[in-house]
Protein backbone atom coordinates (compact mmCIF):
# COMPACT_ATOMS: atom_id res chain seq x y z
CA UNK A 1 0.00 0.00 0.00
CA UNK A 2 1.39 3.61 -0.71
CA UNK A 3 2.33 5.48 1.86
CA UNK A 4 0.98 8.92 2.40
CA UNK A 5 3.43 11.88 3.58
CA UNK A 6 1.96 13.41 7.17
CA UNK A 7 1.36 16.59 5.49
CA UNK A 8 -1.14 14.53 2.99
CA UNK A 9 -2.93 13.05 6.18
CA UNK A 10 -3.45 16.20 7.34
CA UNK A 11 -4.86 17.47 4.18
CA UNK A 12 -7.22 14.51 4.00
CA UNK A 13 -8.42 14.61 7.24
CA UNK A 14 -9.32 17.99 7.06
CA UNK A 15 -11.27 17.24 3.89
CA UNK A 16 -13.14 14.69 5.81
CA UNK A 17 -13.27 16.67 9.16
CA UNK A 18 -14.90 19.90 6.72
CA UNK A 19 -17.44 17.78 5.23
CA UNK A 20 -18.54 16.34 8.64
CA UNK A 21 -18.73 19.85 9.66
CA UNK A 22 -20.49 20.42 6.86
CA UNK A 23 -23.51 18.27 6.95
CA UNK A 24 -23.97 19.58 10.81
CA UNK A 25 -24.41 22.84 10.09
CA UNK A 26 -25.42 22.72 6.00
CA UNK A 27 -22.88 25.63 5.25
CA UNK A 28 -24.84 28.01 7.17
CA UNK A 29 -21.59 28.21 9.90
CA UNK A 30 -17.77 28.87 9.14
CA UNK A 31 -16.54 28.53 5.59
CA UNK A 32 -16.82 24.94 4.59
CA UNK A 33 -16.83 24.43 0.95
CA UNK A 34 -12.41 26.11 0.85
CA UNK A 35 -11.89 22.77 2.87
CA UNK A 36 -13.90 20.49 0.91
CA UNK A 37 -12.68 22.08 -2.58
CA UNK A 38 -9.87 23.53 -1.59
CA UNK A 39 -8.17 25.65 -4.73
CA UNK A 40 -11.02 25.56 -6.94
CA UNK A 41 -12.84 28.37 -4.71
CA UNK A 42 -11.31 31.77 -5.33
CA UNK A 43 -11.93 34.47 -2.97
CA UNK A 44 -11.06 38.03 -4.91
CA UNK A 45 -9.43 40.82 -2.71
CA UNK A 46 -7.99 43.85 -4.32
CA UNK A 47 -7.62 47.48 -4.13
CA UNK A 48 -8.41 49.91 -7.35
CA UNK A 49 -8.30 53.52 -8.17
CA UNK A 50 -5.09 54.52 -6.69
CA UNK A 51 -4.83 57.10 -9.06
CA UNK A 52 -7.46 58.59 -7.68
CA UNK A 53 -5.62 60.32 -5.46
CA UNK A 54 -8.21 63.21 -4.61
CA UNK A 55 -10.68 60.64 -3.92
CA UNK A 56 -12.51 59.40 -1.31
CA UNK A 57 -11.41 55.87 0.10
CA UNK A 58 -14.13 53.05 -0.03
CA UNK A 59 -13.99 49.41 0.97
CA UNK A 60 -16.15 46.75 0.18
CA UNK A 61 -16.12 43.82 2.73
CA UNK A 62 -18.12 41.02 1.46
CA UNK A 63 -18.59 37.06 2.92
CA UNK A 64 -18.76 34.27 1.01
CA UNK A 65 -18.46 30.07 0.50
CA UNK A 66 -18.21 29.35 -2.95
CA UNK A 67 -16.74 32.38 -4.28
CA UNK A 68 -18.97 34.12 -6.43
CA UNK A 69 -20.49 36.99 -3.77
CA UNK A 70 -16.52 37.88 -4.47
CA UNK A 71 -17.02 38.88 -7.92
CA UNK A 72 -20.33 41.03 -7.42
CA UNK A 73 -18.04 42.92 -4.81
CA UNK A 74 -14.86 43.27 -7.42
CA UNK A 75 -17.82 44.33 -9.68
CA UNK A 76 -18.83 46.97 -7.06
CA UNK A 77 -15.32 47.76 -6.43
CA UNK A 78 -14.78 48.26 -9.70
CA UNK A 79 -17.43 50.53 -10.49
CA UNK A 80 -16.85 52.72 -7.53
CA UNK A 81 -13.35 53.07 -9.00
CA UNK A 82 -14.42 53.87 -12.63
CA UNK A 83 -16.55 57.10 -10.66
CA UNK A 84 -13.35 58.16 -9.19
CA UNK A 85 -12.81 56.49 -5.51
CA UNK A 86 -10.28 54.06 -3.87
CA UNK A 87 -11.12 51.30 -3.13
CA UNK A 88 -10.44 47.93 -1.14
CA UNK A 89 -12.02 44.95 -2.31
CA UNK A 90 -11.94 42.37 1.04
CA UNK A 91 -13.06 39.15 2.20
CA UNK A 92 -14.74 40.12 5.59
CA UNK A 93 -13.04 38.24 7.58
CA UNK A 94 -9.63 39.70 7.29
CA UNK A 95 -10.86 42.89 7.91
CA UNK A 96 -9.46 44.58 11.13
CA UNK A 97 -10.41 48.07 10.76
CA UNK A 98 -12.99 50.97 8.77
CA UNK A 99 -12.31 53.87 10.69
CA UNK A 100 -9.51 54.75 7.57
CA UNK A 101 -12.55 54.36 5.23
CA UNK A 102 -15.23 57.66 4.15
CA UNK A 103 -17.90 54.63 3.16
CA UNK A 104 -18.55 50.94 3.53
CA UNK A 105 -20.17 48.27 1.46
CA UNK A 106 -20.91 45.45 3.25
CA UNK A 107 -22.11 42.46 1.35
CA UNK A 108 -22.46 38.29 1.60
CA UNK A 109 -23.92 35.40 0.35
CA UNK A 110 -27.92 34.14 1.43
CA UNK A 111 -27.64 30.53 3.41
CA UNK A 112 -30.39 29.42 5.17
CA UNK A 113 -32.93 32.89 4.49
CA UNK A 114 -29.66 34.97 6.42
CA UNK A 115 -26.35 36.82 6.00
CA UNK A 116 -23.18 34.92 6.60
CA UNK A 117 -22.63 34.81 10.17
CA UNK A 118 -19.45 36.77 10.00
CA UNK A 119 -21.30 39.65 8.25
CA UNK A 120 -23.75 40.02 10.81
CA UNK A 121 -20.58 39.81 13.32
CA UNK A 122 -18.86 42.49 10.90
CA UNK A 123 -21.56 44.86 11.32
CA UNK A 124 -22.32 44.52 15.32
CA UNK A 125 -18.79 44.74 15.60
CA UNK A 126 -18.15 47.95 13.94
CA UNK A 127 -21.50 48.95 14.87
CA UNK A 128 -20.25 52.48 16.29
CA UNK A 129 -17.57 53.33 13.44
CA UNK A 130 -20.15 52.09 10.77
CA UNK A 131 -22.65 54.58 12.10
CA UNK A 132 -20.76 57.40 11.71
CA UNK A 133 -20.07 57.18 7.66
CA UNK A 134 -22.48 55.82 4.59
CA UNK A 135 -22.66 52.17 4.37
CA UNK A 136 -24.72 50.38 2.05
CA UNK A 137 -25.94 46.59 1.81
CA UNK A 138 -25.97 43.65 -1.02
CA UNK A 139 -26.60 40.04 -0.81
CA UNK A 140 -26.66 37.51 -3.07
CA UNK A 141 -28.88 34.70 -3.41
CA UNK A 142 -31.34 32.01 -5.55
CA UNK A 143 -34.67 33.53 -4.78
CA UNK A 144 -33.90 36.25 -6.97
CA UNK A 145 -32.90 33.64 -9.76
CA UNK A 146 -36.22 34.18 -10.72
CA UNK A 147 -37.66 37.63 -10.40
CA UNK A 148 -40.61 38.89 -9.54
CA UNK A 149 -42.19 41.39 -7.03
CA UNK A 150 -42.42 38.84 -4.15
CA UNK A 151 -39.34 37.33 -4.73
CA UNK A 152 -37.71 40.56 -4.26
CA UNK A 153 -39.98 41.50 -0.98
CA UNK A 154 -38.47 38.04 0.21
CA UNK A 155 -34.88 39.01 -0.20
CA UNK A 156 -35.26 41.90 1.30
CA UNK A 157 -36.27 40.63 4.22
CA UNK A 158 -33.49 38.50 4.80
CA UNK A 159 -31.83 41.30 6.23
CA UNK A 160 -34.37 42.40 8.45
CA UNK A 161 -32.76 40.67 11.15
CA UNK A 162 -29.63 42.80 10.92
CA UNK A 163 -31.57 46.24 10.13
CA UNK A 164 -33.29 45.59 13.24
CA UNK A 165 -30.39 44.51 15.27
CA UNK A 166 -28.03 47.28 14.37
CA UNK A 167 -30.23 50.37 14.08
CA UNK A 168 -27.94 52.95 14.13
CA UNK A 169 -26.55 51.55 10.75
CA UNK A 170 -28.81 53.18 8.06
CA UNK A 171 -27.63 51.76 4.81
CA UNK A 172 -28.21 54.30 2.05
CA UNK A 173 -29.27 51.75 -0.41
CA UNK A 174 -29.41 47.60 -0.19
CA UNK A 175 -28.40 45.79 -3.26
CA UNK A 176 -30.14 42.68 -3.97
CA UNK A 177 -29.01 40.43 -6.30
CA UNK A 178 -28.89 36.93 -8.16
CA UNK A 179 -26.30 34.71 -7.63
CA UNK A 180 -24.88 31.43 -8.59
CA UNK A 181 -25.69 28.06 -8.60
CA UNK A 182 -22.70 25.75 -8.57
CA UNK A 183 -23.25 21.99 -7.28
CA UNK A 184 -19.49 21.18 -7.99
CA UNK A 185 -18.51 23.66 -5.32
CA UNK A 186 -20.60 22.43 -2.60
CA UNK A 187 -19.49 19.45 -0.76
CA UNK A 188 -21.27 16.00 -1.07
CA UNK A 189 -23.71 16.57 1.62
CA UNK A 190 -24.91 19.61 1.14
CA UNK A 191 -24.81 19.73 -2.69
CA UNK A 192 -27.25 16.16 -2.29
CA UNK A 193 -29.74 18.85 -0.01
CA UNK A 194 -29.37 21.65 -2.66
CA UNK A 195 -30.15 19.25 -5.63
CA UNK A 196 -33.35 18.60 -3.99
CA UNK A 197 -34.24 21.56 -2.56
CA UNK A 198 -33.50 23.32 -5.64
CA UNK A 199 -35.31 20.62 -8.01
CA UNK A 200 -38.51 21.05 -6.11
CA UNK A 201 -38.44 24.74 -6.61
CA UNK A 202 -37.29 24.44 -10.53
CA UNK A 203 -34.03 26.25 -10.16
CA UNK A 204 -31.13 24.48 -12.55
CA UNK A 205 -27.46 25.21 -11.98
CA UNK A 206 -26.46 28.37 -13.25
CA UNK A 207 -24.83 31.69 -12.71
CA UNK A 208 -27.50 34.20 -12.41
CA UNK A 209 -25.70 37.46 -11.94
CA UNK A 210 -27.15 40.15 -13.48
CA UNK A 211 -24.13 42.54 -14.25
CA UNK A 212 -25.50 45.31 -15.83
CA UNK A 213 -27.79 45.52 -12.50
CA UNK A 214 -25.17 45.32 -10.07
CA UNK A 215 -22.87 47.79 -11.86
CA UNK A 216 -25.94 50.55 -12.50
CA UNK A 217 -26.49 49.65 -8.62
CA UNK A 218 -23.00 50.91 -7.90
CA UNK A 219 -23.23 53.60 -10.36
CA UNK A 220 -25.86 55.08 -7.80
CA UNK A 221 -23.88 54.67 -4.66
CA UNK A 222 -21.39 57.53 -4.91
CA UNK A 223 -23.57 60.09 -5.20
CA UNK A 224 -25.25 58.55 -2.31
CA UNK A 225 -22.33 57.95 -0.38
CA UNK A 226 -21.63 61.68 -0.89
CA UNK A 227 -24.85 63.33 0.22
CA UNK A 228 -24.62 61.58 3.59
CA UNK A 229 -21.01 62.82 4.00
CA UNK A 230 -21.61 66.27 2.81
CA UNK A 231 -18.97 65.99 0.40
CA UNK A 232 -20.38 65.77 -3.01
C1 LIG B 1 -26.50 25.59 1.69
C2 LIG B 1 -27.06 26.75 0.93
C3 LIG B 1 -28.12 27.48 1.46
C4 LIG B 1 -28.68 28.54 0.74
N1 LIG B 1 -29.74 29.22 1.28
C5 LIG B 1 -30.37 30.17 0.52
C6 LIG B 1 -31.54 30.83 1.00
O1 LIG B 1 -32.01 30.60 2.12
N2 LIG B 1 -32.15 31.72 0.18
C7 LIG B 1 -31.67 32.01 -1.08
O2 LIG B 1 -32.28 32.81 -1.79
N3 LIG B 1 -30.53 31.45 -1.54
C8 LIG B 1 -29.87 30.55 -0.77
N4 LIG B 1 -28.73 29.94 -1.23
C9 LIG B 1 -28.15 30.37 -2.50
C10 LIG B 1 -26.89 31.25 -2.31
O3 LIG B 1 -27.19 32.44 -1.64
C11 LIG B 1 -26.30 31.57 -3.68
O4 LIG B 1 -25.94 30.35 -4.27
C12 LIG B 1 -25.12 32.50 -3.61
O5 LIG B 1 -24.84 32.99 -4.92
C13 LIG B 1 -23.88 31.82 -3.07
O6 LIG B 1 -22.82 32.75 -2.96
P1 LIG B 1 -21.29 32.33 -2.84
O7 LIG B 1 -20.92 31.66 -4.14
O8 LIG B 1 -20.57 33.64 -2.69
O9 LIG B 1 -21.15 31.46 -1.65
C14 LIG B 1 -28.14 28.90 -0.52
C15 LIG B 1 -27.05 28.18 -1.04
C16 LIG B 1 -26.52 27.12 -0.33
C17 LIG B 1 -25.38 26.36 -0.93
Amino acid sequence: MKEISRREFMAHSARITGAVVGVMTLGAGIPLAQVGEAGEIQFPQSSCGINNTKGPKFLVAYASRCGSTGGVAEAIGQSLCHNGAIVDIRLINGVTDVTSYEAVVVGSAIRSDRWLPETTAFVEKNRHALARIPVAYFLTCLTLSRASKENQGKARSYLNPEITAVPEVKPVDIGLFAGVLDYGKLPFHIRMVMKLKMSSKGVSEGDYRDWEAIRRWAEGLRPKFLARTGLG
